[in-house]
């Protein structure tokens, strides 16, 4: 049964390197192969990840919408979608990275969102996980472009404006079309002092589970700046141990 995981948060507290370390530790646990989806429109995650980025699915979604560019029968169609998301999928070392690009044009692309989401839906069974990079809106989960997830993780920073975005998270997840198996909150770039104890009293009010908190990691710090992926990095750097230990409990829920 495949382990699919999708990252939310506000923009900035970390939600692409997470997924990039959740792939890593996923992949050194021996949870293969892996799936990772690129649902940020600016794709960033294809160079967290030490990859060239695919063709991203919107120029699908483009294709498939126009009158000239798609092929007459619906069958037609769908074979179509499956194709081109065969090609614009990009193999990388233990995982597979396709990348979803914008979620809207100027036009509606609910026809083509729903062969889509099927298409990725029947890709997805063939991984033994799926990690999914939301953008900070959540417009894949909102606009159903996405399947189910078993687990919807919440990343904020210790400040109260990506607590406030958590909570924004947590509530639109009761209205998601898409059904969400557990909610996790993830503290990233944890350090002593500052509203801890605020956001520690006001996280366990919240209906979420906080498996483990990542610290801030210079060594992650000093990888985003210079443009470097997280495959680099040493395997003790501490960030990765705690993602580790994440990926334990995200596996002992899941079975
Ligand atoms: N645990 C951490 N320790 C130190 N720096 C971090 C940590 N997590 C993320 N960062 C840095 O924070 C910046 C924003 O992270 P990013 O993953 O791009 O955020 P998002 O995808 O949510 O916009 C990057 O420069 C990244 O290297
Ligand atoms: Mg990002």
């Amino acid at each position: 049964m495949t382990l699919s995981i999708a990252i939310a948060g506000k923009g900035g507290t970390g939600k692409t390197t997470l997924s990039a370390l959740l792939v890593r530790a996923l992949r050194e646990a021996g949870i293969r192969p892996i799936l990772a989806v690129d649902a940020d429109p600016n794709s960033p995650l294809a160079a967290a990840r030490g990859v060239e980025e695919g063709k991203p699915l919107a120029d699908i979604r483009e294709q498939g919408s126009s009158p000239e560019g798609s092929p007459p029968s619906g069958v037609g169609r769908v074979r179509a979608v499956d194709d081109e998301i065969q090609r614009a999928i990009v193999e990388a070392d233990g995982f597979d990275l396709v990348t979803m690009g914008r979620p809207e044009g100027p036009r509606c692309y609910c026809y083509v969102n729903t062969l889509l989401r099927r298409s990725l839906d029947e890709l997805s069974r063939n991984y033994a996980a799926v990690v999914l990079d939301n953008e900070a809106g959540m417009e894949h989960l909102s606009r159903r472009t996405t399947n189910d997830v078993d687990f919807l993780v919440a990343v904020m920073d210790p400040a109260l404006p990506a607590l406030r975005a958590v909570k924004r998270i947590l509530t639109l997840c009761d209205e998601l079309p898409v059904r969400i198996g557990h909610r996790i909150v993830l503290v990233n770039r944890l350090r002593p002092g500052g509203v801890a104890g605020q956001i520690d009293r006001e996280l366990a009010a919240l209906s979420a589970q906080r498996l483990a908190d990542v610290p801030q990691d210079d060594d992650v710090e000093r990888a985003g700046a210079l443009g470097q992926d997280v495959f680099s990095l040493d395997g003790q750097t501490p960030a990765l141990l705690a993602v580790n230990k994440i990926v334990e409990a995200l596996h002992v829920i899941h079975s």
